[in-house]
């Protein structure tokens, strides 16, 4: 091939979306709990399995495959200058408690899909392709989000704190990884940090999660840039008590102090004035949680993110403020505030959303340029590589819950914009 890829590729690209269709649901079946809902948590047994699975998979494309300490998943494509830096694409296959089927799925097999495309149409790349399966990308059994990308990106303070990071079982994180094949007795942590300039350019494949797309009848998300998660752990210590024999004077209840926080989580977060400002209390726990028991300790955790940075860390700071009044007003003691994490926001690369760009055009499909409001592997990618990611639409918007649902038709798009921009990306 010459140095652009030949427009005439667009007429060999060829997705075959049965096939992916039924990838899709096979995956799903590797769950704890039953379908329509997908549950697979990290280096659990249905992790490993769903792994294996995809593993298989880039074998049967032709990829060679590797695996990094904490189980980023590899599989590369050599291109014909195999010495020059690789394009990489790919997302998560880990599920959260009663989710769906698409989130981070269509981004690992309709990457491969998208692999299998350029080989049939007969493109041999010039830089090496590389599909990515990111270790963990939800934060469900550590408390800690993208994981794997953030190792990747070389966050030192995730690696030290790595060592002693323990899941709600109270099994540690290394002991966890051992369990599913990773983490070995001479493993170090930080070896999975990339290198600077691994990859010339990422790309994410990914259910918009949102109405956006769906709504205006388009065919492909262009994402411009991707909204500053962060998210927080709090514990209240009360007394406690018996629920008939302790009078309301008399009371400390950490359960309380934690109700009240919640509110005033989204009092805060809706006093920012912006739209763009988002806040979730999704875990609440009280002990002894027990019905005649005065909760004499309480645990929230909550996820709060905005576009601009500044503003999520002032609603942060707020929180922190009510926190501390709650605890003092109700005499509970505020045993912990812990920030597990404050991230940036991310920005896509012009150069691979140029390439996407061309990629819709050429294709023929409709696009728009939007932001993120879900955070990805890609906002940890964009620290070590030019970024972009790809939207496709899904039903409703409907994301992180049994209903989440994205066409075969949609989804074989989303492939073929994929394949195109990697064949460009490849040959830059
Ligand atoms: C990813 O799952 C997110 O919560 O944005
Ligand atoms: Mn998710
Ligand atoms: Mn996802
Ligand atoms: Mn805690």
């Amino acid at each position: 091939y010459p140095s652009a890829p030949p427009n005439s590729l667009v007429s060999f690209l060829r997705v075959d979306t049965t096939t992916l269709q039924n990838q899709i649901d096979e995956l799903s079946t590797f769950s704890d709990t039953p379908a329509p809902s997908v549950t697979r948590i990290l280096y659990t047994e249905k992790d490993v399995l769903a792994r294996r699975y995809i593993k298989n998979l880039m074998g049967l494309s032709g990829l060679s495959v590797r695996e990094d300490a904490v189980g980023n998943i590899f599989g590369r494509w050599d291109g014909y200058e195999s010495d020059l830096v690789p394009v990489a694409t790919g997302s998560h296959i880990d599920a959260i408690p009663y989710s769906g089927k698409y989130d981070g799925v269509v981004g690992v097999l309709g990457a491969i899909e998208a692999i299998n495309v350029l080989k049939r149409s007969g493109f041999k790349p010039k830089r090496s392709l590389e599909v990515v399966l990111f270790t963990s990308e939800e934060p469900t059994r550590f408390g800690i989000s993208c994981l794997g990308s953030r190792l990747l990106a070389g966050s030192e303070a995730l690696a030290e704190a790595l060592k002693t990071t323990v899941d709600g079982q109270n099994i540690s994180f290394l002991e966890a990884a051992r369990s599913a094949g990773y983490a070995k007795e001479h493993d170090d942590i930080s070896s999975v940090f990339l290198k600077e300039g691994s990859y010339s350019a990422f790309v994410e494949l990914h259910i918009e999660q949102g109405p956006i797309l769906e709504a205006e009848g388009l065919s492909i998300g262009i994402v411009t840039a991707i909204a500053a998660p962060a998210s927080l752990k709090v514990d209240f210590e009360g007394n406690g008590g018996h629920a008939g024999a302790v009078l309301m004077p008399n009371r400390n209840d950490a359960g309380l102090a934690a109700a009240e926080l919640a509110l005033a989580v989204e009092k805060h977060v809706l006093g920012s004035g912006s739209i763009d400002t988002v806040g979730t209390v999704g875990i609440l726990e009280l002990h002894p949680g027990a019905i005649n028991s005065i909760p004499s300790k309480s645990h929230v955790e909550i996820d709060t993110r905005d576009i601009d940075e500044k503003r999520r860390n002032d609603v942060i700071e707020k929180i922190h403020q009510s926190a501390t009044k709650i605890a003092s007003k109700r005499g509970v003691r505020l045993s912990e505030f812990k920030i597990v994490n404050q991230d940036p926001p991310a920005l896509s690369d012009n150069s691979v959303i140029e390439a996407m760009e061309a990629a819709s055009k050429e294709l023929n499909l409709t696009h728009k340029l939007m932001i993120s409001r879900a955070y990805h592997d890609s906002l940890f990618m964009a620290r070590v590589s030019p970024m972009g990611m790809l939207f496709i639409p899904c039903y409703k918007g409907y994301s992180h819950k049994p209903e989440e649902y994205a066409s075969s038709h949609d989804m074989g798009n989303g492939v073929k914009v994929l394949a195109m921009t990697l064949a460009k990306l490849s040959l830059n």
